[in-house]
């Protein structure tokens, strides 16, 4: 199967600093891909540099098939390529349901004759409830967004990011701030989504990253340290290494494998 992302040689550089050095990753239509790595592996900034928010200083980033490094985020998000945002994207005093449809309308464009505008709001506002429905938020459409909880706003971003009709969603550490509660249900819904749609999930919770990822990249020190299946980068020494030096190296990896 052709990689809906490439990366070849992905270098980005602030100054002197090298923070992500020469990273090649690959990830298939509908993968599942978590990238995960001690504080200042570089993470952040490999993702914000396939998003296109920050502009790479080496090497290439292709989607689907075609060559998008030099491209801005607009347009890779145009072609399928999108990133969530945290908090930033909600507009919280308007309704649940108003939120996801500004997103669904942003795809089709607004009509400017009156009876089909009616048409296209009617519409709109029928995909606006689908992704709603996706994310498990169906029940409080009505609801200001201001009214939601931390990880019911995450649960809205993910169905406004799903309005642009993406092929591959990059998340940056999800479950950030999140109770136990809220994560265990962000990853069911995460789990729900299409099958289709491939992932890409910077994520510090290794039981929400096994439990998730088909494959799991390790970067460390900028450079892809190991790539695996969940079992694989569990038993790598490498990684734990990485993590935790000698010390108590089981301790990392206690989630149930699935
Ligand atoms: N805007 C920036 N300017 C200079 N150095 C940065 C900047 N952002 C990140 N860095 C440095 O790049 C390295 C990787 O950071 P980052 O991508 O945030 O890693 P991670 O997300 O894995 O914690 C770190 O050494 C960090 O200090
Ligand atoms: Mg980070």
């Amino acid at each position: 199967m052709t990689a809906l992302l490439e990366l070849r040689g992905l270098t980005r550089s602030y100054g002197s600093l090298t923070a992500v050095d020469g990273v090649d990753l690959s990830v298939l239509p509908g993968e599942r891909h978590a990238l995960i790595g001690p504080n200042g592996a570089g993470k952040s900034t490999l993702f914000a540099t396939v998003a296109g928010t920050l502009r790479a200083t080496g090497g290439g980033v292709f989607f689907a098939g075609e060559e998008v490094t030099a491209l801005p985020e607009s347009e890779r998000a145009r072609r399928g390529l999108l990133r969530t945002y945290q908090h930033s994207s909600l507009f919280l005093d308007c309704t649940v349901l108003d939120n996801v449809a500004l997103a669904v309308q942003r795809v089709h464009g607004v009509a400017h004759r009156f009876d089909r505008a009616a048409r296209r709001f009617r519409r709109t506002e029928a995909e606006a409830r689908d992704h709603l429905e996706s994310v498990g938020l169906a029940g409080r459409a009505g609801e200001r967004a201001a009214a939601l909880s931390h990880g019911e706003r995450r649960q809205l971003e993910v169905a406004m990011v799903l309005a642009a009709r993406p092929s591959l969603v990059m998340f940056d550490e999800p479950t950030a701030g999140m109770s136990a509660a809220e994560t265990a249900s962000f990853a069911e819904l995460v789990e729900r989504l299409p099958d289709d749609l491939a992932l890409l999930i910077v994520e510090h919770d290794l039981d929400v990253v096994f439990r998730l990822a088909r494959r799991v990249t390790v970067l460390h020190l900028g450079r892809v340290l190991a790539s695996g299946t969940p079992e694989e980068i569990r038993a790598d020494e490498a990684v734990r290494t990485a993590y935790l030096g000698t010390a108590r190296t089981d301790e990392l990896f206690t989630g149930d494998p699935r």
